[in-house]
């Protein structure tokens, strides 16, 4: 006999409760006795974590208050491997601590370890400024637990990212019949993309009679490291284009030769290089992609948001001739962490590629009417990440934004103005979007950290050094509206 067909008469029925509203047939019940029920037991409070807590709500929203009110976010420091792991050790019990001891500690020993890439003072890689409409409406995304997977699940929230998109895609000229999602980053981005243009490439080819075999995309020497990760992902090999000045231009894809060309799909051009801030001569690139019919992908994650800034908007010509894009808003779109905007000139060949095929999934993909972001990358479950972008662009306008795009800008010709004009340092390039490299002739990478460690004990900046065709260089990367002059000038002064 099974404990499942259990059923008990009279006083052994005491074993068991009937709960109230359960039909009992007279003396029999069909209700299992406690002792024999599978599982564990439900407790009367096995929902209490989800239980509306005030004060829990009180502490953390005060907590969050007080981190969106500092005038100026400090740089903050590094964390001591041995000290973090003591303050942390033990913390997980099976009962479960105070809301209040737990953000206690990490007010004391974690946030200060946590450099803050949205200080105006943070110019080391590529930084982060989130405007405070944004950060608040990120709250609201996490609040309400809101996902963005499928129209069908999601429809106003796909709605509203698609607006976000829409702006970013009409900063680069593309065509009204394009599309997008956002994903978690410039690589998942670049990743995702690729994954469009290689497969693109190889159905054009199958259907052409050419043989399947190993692809190749063509990259200058300046390309992000996320586009080599990329290609050693989805097995393509990389043709490296050698840069005279760093750019990818005419003169340098006129280097490339017919054997060079042999199996290349896609060519990956970088508008901003993360180093230098450089943009590819966009025209001459997509020229180039289009006489040869390979797909043309930009990478735009920092540089994408200086499509907004008249001052350099020329640069970018040519933009609007890609097959796909990625530009970053957690970097100079000032929206948080993560977000990268992955758009594509025809997203019915992403939607090819990456729609995910479930039987449980056919529900999504039941109407035709709009592209499920699912369907355009590599994944499926997404938060809906672009609404913090659209909440802020709303409320904020397109001016505000250019506005703040154009002090970055200024913000590394003033830096390097005072290089040149001093007479201990020397820039080493003309500034890039806003990024300024420089030199303190002597030193190496040695003195450019210990300046780098000394600015930071004293929380005057975030900086790390580079390189620029080979030799250490000190690199300033401008993105927070709130970085001044006076605080350039003050980092400056450092370096004599
Ligand atoms: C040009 C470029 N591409 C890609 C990336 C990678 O983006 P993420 O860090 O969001 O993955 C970066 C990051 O700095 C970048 O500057």
């Amino acid at each position: 006999m099974k404990l499942d067909d259990v059923q008990i008469d009279g006083p052994m029925a005491t074993l068991g409760e009937v709960p109230a509203g359960r039909k009992t047939d007279g003396a029999r019940t069909c209700v299992k006795p406690r002792r024999l029920m599978k599982g564990p037991r439900m407790t009367a409070d096995v929902g209490r974590m989800h239980q509306f807590n005030p004060e829990m709500t009180d502490l953390i929203l005060e907590f969050v208050r007080d981190r969106l009110s500092l005038e100026e976010t400090p740089v903050d420091g590094l964390g001591v491997r041995s000290e973090l792991h003591a303050a942390l050790d033990g913390l997980m019990t099976d009962e479960g601590r105070p809301a209040e001891e737990v953000l206690g500690l990490y007010v004391d020993q974690i946030a200060d370890t946590i450099l803050s890439a949205d200080s105006p003072r943070f110019w080391a890689f590529i930084p982060a400024a989130p405007t405070k409409a944004a950060l608040l409406f990120d709250m609201v995304v996490s609040a309400a637990s809101l996902q963005g997977c499928s129209w069908l699940e999601a429809a106003g929230a796909v709605a509203a990212e698609n607006q976000a998109l829409r702006v970013m895609m009409d900063a680069a000229g593309l065509p009204q019949s394009a599309g997008g999602v956002f994903v978690s980053g410039g690589s998942a981005g670049n990743l995702s993309a690729l994954v469009v243009a290689r497969d693109t490439a190889r159905r054009k080819r199958a259907a052409a009679g050419i043989p399947d075999g190993r692809l190749r995309v063509l990259v200058s020497d300046q390309a992000h490291s996320s586009i080599k990760n990329a290609l050693n992902i989805v097995a393509m090999d990389a043709v490296v284009i050698p840069t005279a000045t760093g750019r990818l231009d005419a003169e340098a894809l006129a280097t490339v030769t017919d054997e060079q060309l042999d199996d290349v799909v896609a060519i990956v051009a970088t508008a901003g290089t993360t180093n230098a801030g450089i943009v590819d001569d966009l025209e001459s690139v997509s020229a180039f992609a289009r006489s040869r019919g390979i797909w043309m992908h930009v990478d735009a994650a920092y540089g994408g948001a200086g499509l907004l800034a008249s001052s350099v908007r020329h640069l970018y010509a040519g933009i609007e001739n890609a097959d796909s894009i990625v530009m970053d808003p957690h970097k100079w779109w000032f929206a948080p962490f993560d977000c990268a905007a992955l758009m594509y000139r025809e997203p019915r060949l992403a939607r090819a590629v990456h729609t995910q095929d479930a039987s449980y999934l056919d529900v999504i993909h039941e109407s035709d009417d709009d592209f499920n972001p699912s369907d355009l990358a590599y994944h499926l479950t997404r938060r809906a990440r672009g609404l913090a972008l659209w909440f802020s662009l709303a409320v904020n306008g397109l001016d505000a934004y250019r506005e703040a795009v154009e002090h970055s800008i200024a913000m590394a010709g003033f830096a390097s103005q005072v290089i040149t004009e001093s007479d201990h340092l020397e820039l080493v390039r003309e500034p890039g979007l806003s990024v300024v490299l420089f030199r303190r002739p002597g030193w190496g990478v040695a003195e450019y950290n210990s300046w780098a460690q000394r600015l930071l004990s004293e929380q005057i900046a975030f900086v790390a050094h580079s390189s620029w065709r080979g030799e250490p260089v000190g690199r300033l990367v401008f993105l927070h509206p709130n970085t001044t002059e006076a605080m350039v000038r003050e980092v400056l002064e450092t370096l004599r």
